[in-house]
């Protein structure tokens, strides 16, 4: 069978790691394939970089339109990254009638609505394995091997900056400064690290999911996103000797009114299998009506495991370029007209349970005041402990651990516990998943 002919756009860690795997396993890739995928084209604004990388036999420019708009090229690979340029170029892609594989959650939660209307129009795929978790196959296995099921939620770790960093914050008792210059140093971590650790790359990620899952538009305007700049070591030894590890999780949960969106770091209990999942590493737990719940563990960035998932999607649009675009796997999983608009719902309404860490005077009726309050907004105590404190000191930590309750409750009790006079400034709140299979 004729070769299928690809651009790469942009041959940076992802593009480079994408090139060599190519390269290196195309005769595995072609059997399995059915055919060779030739690299044709490769745009980078470096061509030094991009010329060392290609060799002789692969046309070089740093013109991105040269390869949308060539007639030679079958399947555009969009790995830039962005929503400028790479948006402009995936959309002349598919105005030109181009099968398009990205890695870009950036791009596709704030505009994939958009994308994936325009490569229907034009009977296109845009596949987009990698911008889930990088290397686990996870929009396969939501997409595909889960179909049977009625997804009920799902609760991932999905950014593996921020992950290292709660690990090594756990691990060495480092301060969040310290390790996130150790996560720059060892490139984990991007120049500007604001989308890893501000919880807005886990959102992108757990957006795409929860669309694939549920069945509804892509909407990242609707997600909660919480990142883990605010979380001190105290908290993190707290967790551990309650029996519980935080994590950043993404989580999208269907309930009775429409479905829960939000990424925060979350306690969870230390026997579950996320716990176990350090450094950058990723993992996502999937609950499934008819299967249960299954785990995808793996690495959810760098060049290689990346590489993985854009090769599988470039093997898919391989195997499905000849085959009736109605009876191709849809992008979100659902077809484009058994969408729903089952809402989103808001951060008020989700119902969870929550650890609490208050500073408060050590003297007697403090506890009483504080459960009474907890009580009046019918939020129930797990846990309640009570640490030492140092010498000469006449303030405490309390840790509270509630029973689930709805956040609006949570909040209300807050407001009212951090005005009584014994209370030392803001309480420290963060969530609590069991994440029990049932
Ligand atoms: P890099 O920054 O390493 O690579 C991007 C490349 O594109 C660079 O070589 C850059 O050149 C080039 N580039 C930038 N602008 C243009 C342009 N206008 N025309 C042509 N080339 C251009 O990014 P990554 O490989 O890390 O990420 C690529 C995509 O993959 C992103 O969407 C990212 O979110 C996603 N992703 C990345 C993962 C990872 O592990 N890195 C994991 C999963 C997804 P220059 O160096 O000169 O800027
Ligand atoms: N910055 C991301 C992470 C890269 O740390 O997980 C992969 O999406």
């Amino acid at each position: 069978m004729k070769p299928i002919n690809i651009g790469l756009l942009g041959v940076g860690t992802v593009g480079g790691g994408t090139f060599d795997v190519l390269k290196r396993n195309k005769v595995v890739i072609a059997r399995r394939a059915g055919r060779e995928i030739n690299v044709k084209m490769i745009a980078d604004r470096d061509l030094d970089k991009a010329r060392a990388l290609a060799g002789d036999d692969v046309v070089v420019t740093d013109d991105g339109y040269a390869v949308v708009n060539s007639p030679d090229i079958d399947v555009v690979v969009e790995l830039i990254g962005g929503s400028t340029i790479a948006k402009e170029l995936i959309l002349k892609a598919i105005e030109n009638g181009k099968h398009v594989v990205t890695a870009n959650k950036a791009l596709l939660a704030k505009h994939g609505t958009e994308i994936f209307a325009a490569a229907r129009d034009k009977d296109v795929v845009v596949a987009f394995e990698a911008a889930v978790a990088g290397g686990i196959p996870i929009v396969k296995a939501l997409r595909e091997g889960l179909t049977a099921n009625r997804i009920e939620w799902i609760a991932g770790i999905i950014n593996g900056t921020a992950n290292f960093i709660l690990s090594e914050m756990r691990d060495k008792g480092l301060a969040f400064e310290t390790v996130l210059d150790e996560a720059k140093n060892l490139g984990y971590a991007e120049a500007d690290p604001t989308f890893d650790i501000e919880g807005i790359d886990a959102a992108h990620k757990i957006t795409l999911m929860a669309s694939i899952a549920f069945g509804v538009p892509i909407q990242f305007d609707k997600i909660y996103a919480e990142g883990i700049t605010q979380l001190t070591g105290e908290d993190i030894r707290y967790a551990e000797e309650l029996g519980y590890r935080i994590k950043l999780l993404g989580i999208t949960k269907r309930v009775e009114k429409g479905i829960e969106l939000r990424v925060h770091p979350t306690l969870i209990p230390a026997q579950q299998l996320l716990s176990s999942v350090e450094g950058v590493m990723n993992a996502v737990v999937v609950k499934g009506d008819a299967v249960g719940t299954t785990l995808y563990y793996g690495a959810g960035a760098g060049a290689e495991p990346t590489a993985s998932a854009v090769i599988a999607d470039l093997v898919d649009v391989a195997r499905v370029q000849t085959a009736d675009p109605m009876h191709r796997v849809p992008p979100l999983a659902f077809h484009f007209d058994a969408l729903t608009d089952t809402p989103i719902i808001s951060m008020d309404e989700v119902e969870t349970s929550y650890y609490l860490r208050l500073h408060v005077v050590d003297k007697p009726g403090v506890l009483a005041d504080i459960s009474r309050i907890l009580a009046g907004f019918d939020i129930s105590i797990n846990a309640m402990v009570q640490k030492e404190p140092g010498a000469d000191e006449d303030m405490v930590d309390i840790i509270i651990l509630t029973h689930i309750t709805v956040e609006k409750n949570i909040n209300a009790a807050i407001a009212s516990i951090e005005a009584l006079p014994v209370v030392d400034g803001k309480i420290i709140r963060i969530r609590l998943e069991e994440l029990s299979n049932s």
